[in-house]
C-alpha cells in the first residue's frame, strides 16, 4: 500500500478527519495523524483520553474492494497488526494481549485500542476507517483510567517515539490487509487467535440488552464474532460490544 500520511497538530478526532477524506474520494492509504485529539472517541460512544504529545493518535483509510460481511474482520486485522507491531518492542515478560475484539492490553491494563467505521454505498463498501489509539508516554491518568489503563511508557520505560510505531504497524497492517483482500480470512483468525487469550477457555462476561450474561470463550466464528459457551452448554455468538475477561 502506498501510505501518505497528514499530520496535523491538533484536531477533533482523527476518524472524523479520515471519514471526511472518504467521503470526498481521497485514495485509499491516507493516514491521518494528530498529537493531540480533542474530541478522541472510543468504541460505543465513550471518549479516548487524548492528551496532548502522549499517545499516537492516527486513522487510516481504506477502499476495501470485499463484501461488507468481511467488515467487522477490519477490526481484528488492525488488533494483529499493532500486537505484532508492539511485541518486540516490550520486554519479553510483560504480558501482551487482545482482548476480543481489539482492545490492547498489557497485563490485563489498555495500553491501546481500535475504532473501526465503515461506510456503505448501496451494497458496497465505500470506504473503512481504521481508527488507532495507543498510549505511549503517558506516566500518570486520569484517577478513573487509573486502574485499567496503562502506556508503554509505564510498562517499559523509555524512550518511546510515535512515528516509529506508527513505522512498525504500517507493514504488518498491509501484510495482513492483502491476506484479506485475498480471502484469508482462515490464516488471519488463526494469527488473531494466538495473539490472544480470549480465544479458548476463557470466562467472560457480557451484555445481552441490559442483562450481564457469562460463558466460556470458544474460538472465533468465520465472520470474527467471538463463539461463548453458556452454562447450560449451549453455543451463542457475540457479535460486537465489550467482553470482561476473568484471570
Ligand atoms: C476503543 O478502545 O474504545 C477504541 C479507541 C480508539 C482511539 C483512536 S485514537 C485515533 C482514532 N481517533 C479517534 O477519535 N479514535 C481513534
Amino acid at each position: 500500500m502506498f501510505w501518505t500520511i497528514h499530520h496535523l497538530d491538533s484536531t477533533e478526532s482523527t476518524n472524523d478527519l479520515a471519514a471526511k477524506a472518504g467521503e470526498s474520494g481521497v485514495p485509499e492509504g491516507a493516514i491521518f495523524v494528530a498529537d493531540v485529539q480533542t474530541r478522541g472517541r472510543g468504541r460505543a460512544g465513550r471518549s479516548w483520553y487524548s492528551a496532548p504529545g502522549l499517545g499516537l493518535y492516527a486513522s487510516l483509510l481504506l477502499r476495501p474492494r470485499v463484501e461488507p460481511s468481511v467488515a467487522p474482520l477490519f477490526t481484528l486485522l488492525a488488533g494483529v497488526a499493532v500486537f505484532e507491531a508492539l511485541r518486540p518492542m516490550l520486554p519479553a515478560e510483560k504480558h501482551l494481549d487482545i482482548k476480543w475484539p481489539n482492545d490492547l492490553l498489557v497485563g490485563n491494563k489498555k495500553v491501546g485500542g481500535i475504532l473501526c467505521q465503515t461506510a456503505l454505498e448501496g451494497a458496497r463498501i465505500k470506504y473503512v476507517v481504521v481508527g488507532i489509539g495507543i498510549n505511549v508516554h503517558h506516566l500518570l491518568f486520569p484517577e478513573e483510567l487509573q486502574p485499567v489503563a496503562t502506556s508503554l511508557a509505564l510498562e517499559a520505560g523509555g524512550p518511546w517515539d510515535c512515528p516509529r510505531i506508527l513505522d512498525q504497524i504500517r507493514p504488518r497492517f498491509d501484510f495482513w490487509y492483502n491476506g484479506l483482500l485475498r480471502g484469508e480470512t482462515e490464516t488471519l483468525l488463526r494469527r488473531w487467535s494466538q495473539c490472544s487469550t480470549y480465544t479458548e477457555g476463557k470466562q467472560v462476561t457480557w451484555m445481552e440488552g441490559d442483562r450481564p450474561v457469562s460463558g466460556i470463550t470458544r474460538g472465533l466464528a468465520s465472520s470474527g464474532a467471538l463463539r461463548v459457551q453458556r452454562e447450560d452448554g449451549s453455543v451463542e455468538l457475540v457479535l460486537s460490544g465489550d467482553v470482561w475477561g476473568r484471570t
